[in-house]
């Protein structure tokens, strides 16, 4: 299924959860008035999660958006309880779209990358000079800022679908000829031109990672994930960050096809 059809899938079976587990509550409360608003409060939230959770079984399989559905109606309630103005909501999800909206789209939201992890690629990435490096997902563009002081002279790409992230980046980096922002699938990008690809996503979208890589990176180039490997394609190297989060960098050393 594309990410397209799993994305409308996903709003649609988000949208129908949602909405039955407030129509059953409604239902519910409708029968009778009963104990205390509190015990009307507590109970109406218990009979929405167990609604939204039953369906969310059946139908949406996203821990995400199962999340989202388990909040929408107690949030929802705690907004009207304290009078927040009906544009405030609209406002939040807007950001949350433009923060990362598309690319949930493609499973992986954002998280940066820590500091520990940062240092390790000092240790991985070559010194050779002239490389062009592309980042899989830039977010706010903190790995191309790192690789950008660190190496003067390689060209970087950075590919970002979230508006947010991207134009912060894009801001960030406006004076810097040497990094080009693109608000761009990385999976609809030729990746044969680069000597160094970093990634870090989801274990959800490393599979598809791996055989793009494979089909597209010339031998010789290096791709590098933080934190997420491919299942039995092990990597070449494997660094310790020393942390509990973000706690390995992975490198594979792409090969030739008939090597592979
Ligand atoms: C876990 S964050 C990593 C951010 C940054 N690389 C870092 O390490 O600090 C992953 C980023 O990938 C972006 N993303 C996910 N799928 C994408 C796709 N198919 N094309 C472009 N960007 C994507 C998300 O919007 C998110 O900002």
């Amino acid at each position: 299924m594309t990410s397209k059809l799993r994305f409308v899938r996903l709003t649609f079976s988000f949208l129908l959860v949602v909405l039955s587990g407030w129509m059953a509550t409604s239902l519910v409360l409708s029968l009778g008035q009963f104990g205390s608003p509190w015990l009307r409060l507590a109970f109406a939230i218990a009979c929405y999660s167990g609604v939204v959770w039953w369906l969310s079984a059946i139908c949406l399989h996203n821990r995400v958006w199962r999340s989202a559905a388990l909040l929408f109606y107690p949030v929802t309630l705690l907004a009207v309880a304290a009078n927040v103005p009906v544009w405030l909501p609209l406002v939040a999800l807007l950001l949350l779209i433009l923060a990362g909206g598309q690319a949930w789209r493609g499973r992986v939201p954002l998280f940066l990358s820590h500091a520990a992890v940062l240092d390790a690629l000092n240790q991985i990435l070559p010194e050779t000079p002239r490389l062009v490096f592309a980042e899989l997902g830039s977010g706010t563009g903190t790995v191309l800022a790192h690789i950008c002081s660190r190496r003067p002279d390689w060209q970087l790409h950075g590919y970002e679908l979230a508006w947010l992230p991207y134009s912060y980046s894009w801001w960030r980096f406006r004076r810097q000829k040497r990094v080009t922002l693109h608000r761009q699938d990385f999976m609809a990008t030729d990746w044969s031109g680069f000597d160094v690809v970093y990634a870090f996503l989801s274990p959800l979208v490393m599979e598809d990672v791996w055989q793009k890589a494979m089909q597209e990176m010339k031998p010789g180039s290096l791709l590098i994930s933080n934190s997420f490997d491919v299942a039995e394609h092990p990597a070449d190297i494997m660094l310790d960050t020393g942390k509990h989060r973000q706690a390995r960098v992975l490198v594979w050393k792409m090969k030739a096809k008939e090597e592979a």
